[in-house]
């Protein structure tokens, strides 16, 4: 007898009418008795196969008892047209192998708690949710790859074990580098400075690590992390480029993960607003909402979590907070001529209470100033030598940012937590699996 062809569930529209090979686990099954339904994924999608007692041999039927949740199996069968079904066809199967009999797979059809899944993570990815939300997740690198190659900036990994600190020395992951300490890195950002110098327009895109001491939904303590650096930018342009980008990866995902985004149940037409442009407002006037919404806050100090949320949820598009006090930014931002308190940075809220998904602005370019700065924070002069060669040999304005991964899946996927947009989360404490 001739096998028929294998092929993917994504590619069963090519195939109406041919009897194919679906190679894939048993995700559910059901029976009336005379008829079996086997829902089966294959990693590109899940298909119901029909199983009918007349039209098989009697022990491909009977196997329908050793078919456990999530055993391997290979099915065969002819490919129909079912607009009620997931995806639009069914297979009307003629024979049934199982390749390995899995015994009591731990997740079942039940709601399982958190403390449950996040131990099971390597399991968990293969449930249909997580199975949605990690393709959302595989577009959105592709886009981001995509969107900065069209517009020619030049793509430069930078290290992740570093000798200096970008954002802070409170989260660093310190480790031992031949009897000198070593970091991983926060942020590829000072490298794309450098680089910004020799290419004009670069970016980063990789994993970023932060020793994060508090348990919110919106840290990971590895996350990844995509940096865009221009020379000769300023702030504004840094905005407009920002704003660029996020309607970009928007518009991508609705475009080609709409399938996964009903899976995911997400409400798209809130994504269908993210349209430009975006609000800009001044630190100062989400300092007033804040106060508006009767949150308990000092101004000048930075926001928190529930500080984001209300801003986050005052507008219906992500929003762009600009000229935060520099005090409360990092050493490198660049003070605004005018009001000298004031940083040129900026960062962007996502709506819905998602709270920051990006983080930037401009760059002090001035090596007097620059050497003083890193005086006031506290920070090893000698380990920022090179940076501020930067400032030595041809400083010019520049300006960039830091879009965080996670919270951008997490927001567009509609999933409150970032645990479930990274495959295996780097969370408080916690490193298994
Ligand atoms: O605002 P952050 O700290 O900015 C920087 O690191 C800059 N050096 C970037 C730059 O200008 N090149 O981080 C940028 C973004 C945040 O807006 C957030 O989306 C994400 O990175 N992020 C985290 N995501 C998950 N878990 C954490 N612990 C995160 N910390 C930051
Ligand atoms: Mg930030």
């Amino acid at each position: 007898m001739s096998r028929p062809k294998p092929v993917y569930i994504e590619d069963l529209k090519h195939h109406v009418g041919q009897e194919v090979e679906i190679r894939g686990w048993l995700y559910n099954k059901r029976s009336s008795g005379k008829i079996h339904f086997l829902i089966v994924r294959d990693g590109s999608g899940f298909v119901q196969g029909v199983v009918l007692k007349n039209q098989v041999p009697e022990e491909v039927f009977d196997l329908y008892d050793e078919l456990t949740l999530e055993s391997s199996v290979i099915l065969r069968g002819v490919v129909r047209e079912e607009p009620r079904a997931p995806g639009g066809y069914e297979l009307q199967v003629t024979d049934v192998q199982l390749v390995h009999q899995a015994k009591d797979y731990p997740i079942t059809k039940k709601e399982h708690g958190i403390g449950f899944l996040l131990p099971r993570r390597h399991l968990w990815l293969r449930s249909r949710k997580q199975w949605a939300l990690m393709r959302i997740r595989s577009e959105l690198e592709k886009a981001i790859a995509d969107f900065f190659e069209d517009r020619k900036f030049v793509r430069i990994d930078a290290p992740i074990l570093t000798p200096a600190a970008v954002e802070g020395t409170t989260t660093l992951f310190e480790t031992d580098y031949f009897g000198e300490k070593a970091y991983l890195s926060q942020s590829g950002q000072l490298y794309m400075e450098a680089a910004a110098m020799a290419h004009g327009k670069v970016y980063c895109f990789g994993p970023t690590f932060r020793a994060e001491k508090s348990k919110t939904r919106r840290h990971l303590m590895e996350f990844w992390m995509v940096e865009p650096e221009v020379a000769y930018a300023t702030l504004e342009d840094i905005m407009d480029l920002a704003e660029d980008f996020v309607v970009y990866l928007v518009e991508r995902i609705l475009e080609r993960r709409r399938e996964e985004l009903k899976i995911l149940e997400r409400d798209t037409s809130k994504l269908e607003k993210v349209k430009k442009p975006f609000p800009r407002i001044y630190y100062s006037e989400a300092v007033n909402i804040i106060q508006a919404a009767g949150l308990p806050f000092k101004p000048g100090e930075d926001f928190g979590g529930d500080e984001e949320t209300v801003i986050s949820e005052s507008f219906e598009k992500p929003v762009m907070v600009h000229h935060y006090p520099a005090r409360i930014k990092a050493f490198y931002m660049k003070r605004d001529p005018k009001e000298p308190d004031l940083s040129l940075s900026v960062d962007m809220l996502a709506p819905e209470g998602y709270g920051e998904i990006i983080g930037g602005g401009q760059r002090e370019d001035d090596y007097e100033t620059l050497v003083q700065r890193i005086r006031e924070y506290n920070l090893p002069l000698e380990s920022y030598e090179w940076y501020l060669d930067l400032r030595r040999y041809g400083s010019v304005p520049h300006a960039g940012f830091g879009l965080g991964l996670e919270r951008t899946i997490a927001w567009i996927a509609g999933v409150r937590h970032v645990r479930e947009a990274i495959p295996f989360p780097r969370l408080l404490e916690k490193i298994y699996p």
